[in-house]
């Protein structure tokens, strides 16, 4: 299996519960390395571009309103198989469907405010990667 980027973001209801190192954690004992990071408060239009895929969607306002509504972690992980391995640890997208012990049934509250995002394939997470980090941002690890 070759080694893989994903893009992560910690949304702003799990920034405000103060589990930032919690979730890095779990990424780093699942054999993901963080190889960029940066916390930001997204802008509406930051929001908006972010998920353009969802626009036509019911809740894509309310989705815009909850991850502008305070600072964000987004990180870069890579490892073996990174996105389907980020995806298994964040768990189902509706918290009420997450299986035990993965991040959204541990911290997320409900469906619009579900604790982090991560992406769904790896042409999304080329994607998502370049609108957040430019490539000289992501480190290599050498060691
Ligand atoms: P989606 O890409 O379907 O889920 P995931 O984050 O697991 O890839 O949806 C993006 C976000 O939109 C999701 O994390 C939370 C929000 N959302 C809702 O608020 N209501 C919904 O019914 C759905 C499907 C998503
Ligand atoms: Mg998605």
């Amino acid at each position: 299996m070759a080694t893989e980027r994903t893009l992560s973001i910690i949304k702003p209801d799990a920034v405000a519960k103060n589990v930032i190192g919690e979730i890095y954690s779990r990424f780093e004992k699942a054999g993901l390395s963080i190889v960029a990071a940066r916390m930001v408060h997204l802008s509406q239009q930051q929001a908006e571009g972010f998920y353009a895929e969802h626009k036509a969607r019911p809740f894509f306002g309310d989705l815009v309103s909850f991850m502008t509504s305070g600072p964000v972690m987004i990180q870069v992980l890579e490892g073996e198989n990174a996105v389907v391995t980020h995806r298994d640890l964040m768990g189902a997208t509706n918290p009420a469907d997450a299986a035990p012990g993965t991040i959204r049934a541990d911290f997320a509250q409900s469906i619009d405010e579900n604790a982090v995002h991560g992406s769904d394939s790896a042409e999304s997470a080329a994607r998502e990667i370049a609108y957040f980090f430019t490539e000289d941002q992501l480190c290599a690890r050498t060691r």
